[in-house]
């Protein structure tokens, strides 16, 4: 793994090399001057990038050209569209993943910082809400865990699942589509679901260690990437939109919108996000079925509380308050 990790730096570097000199050819001689390593190694390098898509000409006497990045989410391609302080500043990219929570919470565990992020090209057992699988083809979606050290108490954790999902609502507005969010924390296009939330945590009763706030989002997956089970009720970005979606620009977007309404969280606390979450709800107003753990539950949800509960008014008049389940939207909002 060592190996591996130090040849993605040094494949980073030409990269980031090549970028510098535009459209220009950089000579192998600089390129292994300035990285300290053979032509040989700088050619196999080059010779590994092309393999995972960057077209690099190379011309004799005048050496190498960037002429081409595929749309891949490392912080090469991420990190100059990025408008954060912390938050993507570090990118642990893997081709491959059985599920970037999964990985985040270790990292987390063994010391990373504030704002590291994870991502995957590929989830092989990418985990949803409730025991359920979030399905994570290779190469056409967005599926990160970003590592967060909030300082908040434990039972305010829950909130930043909110602040995800304001965040995750307005860049997909920015990309074009009326996304909406539906309790608790699923966003939907035109009632099917584009992007999911699943936050997990490490603390102690007075004290969080760490968050880890996993975002799944359907970017470019067509009608045949979804199982068929999904198909009457997932779509993604691209499905929505008509066009293919650059998913570089699109994590570097979410995830600035998500920096900003942490910050205004952190210093302002709940009610901001609240607010806009409440604007951005399709389920406030609806007749909906929710069906948590320990009971099924009709009524007309009619807010959400301080902390992010769904109050439901039952058919009897009572408001029950939920933590945590499923809402199955009734009939459409009038
Ligand atoms: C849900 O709606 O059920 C939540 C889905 C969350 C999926 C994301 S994909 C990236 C991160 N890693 C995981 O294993 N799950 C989350």
């Amino acid at each position: 793994m060592a190996a591996n990790a130090n040849e993605q730096t040094q494949e980073e570097l030409i990269l980031s090399f090549l970028s510098e000199s535009g459209g220009d050819y950089t000579s192998g001689e600089a390129l292994s001057s300035k990285l300290g390593l053979s032509r040989t190694a700088v050619w196999k390098h080059v010779e590994a990038l092309r393999a995972k898509g960057y077209r690099i000409e190379a011309v004799s006497a005048r050496g190498y050209r960037l002429v081409e990045v595929p749309d891949r989410l490392t912080s090469l391609e991420v990190g100059p569209l990025l408008d954060t302080r912390d938050l993507g500043r570090t990118i642990h990219h893997h081709e491959s993943l059985p599920s970037t929570n999964e990985k985040a919470f270790r990292m987390a565990q063994d010391g990373a910082r504030h704002g590291e992020v994870v991502v995957a090209e590929q989830q092989t057992a990418g985990k949803g809400r409730r025991g359920r699988t979030w399905v994570s083809p290779p190469g056409l979606n967005l599926y990160f865990s970003a590592i967060l050290r909030p300082g908040l108490p434990p039972q305010r954790a829950p909130e930043l699942t909110l602040v995800a999902a304001v965040a995750l609502a307005e860049s997909l507005r920015d990309a074009g589509v009326e996304a909406a969010i539906k309790w608790p924390n699923d966003v939907h296009i035109d009632g099917l679901k584009v992007a999911g939330i699943l936050t997990e945590l490490s603390a102690e009763p007075e004290r969080v260690h760490f968050v880890i706030v996993g975002v799944g989002v359907n970017l470019n997956s067509q009608a045949e990437h979804f199982p068929e089970e999904l198909r009457a009720t997932a779509t993604s970005l691209s499905l929505a939109l008509g066009q293919p979606v650059h998913r570089a620009r699109f994590a570097a977007s979410l995830w600035t919108r998500l920096e900003e309404w942490l910050d205004l969280y952190l210093d302002t606390g709940f009610d901001a996000v609240r607010a806009r979450w409440k604007a951005l709800s399709s389920t406030l107003g609806q007749d909906v079925l929710v069906r948590t753990d320990r009971q099924e539950l009709r009524g007309r949800a009619e807010d959400i509380d301080p902390s992010g509960a769904l109050l439901v008014r039952t058919a009897e008049g009572s408001l029950e308050r939920v933590l945590a389940g499923d809402v199955e939207q009734l009939r459409p909002r009038r």
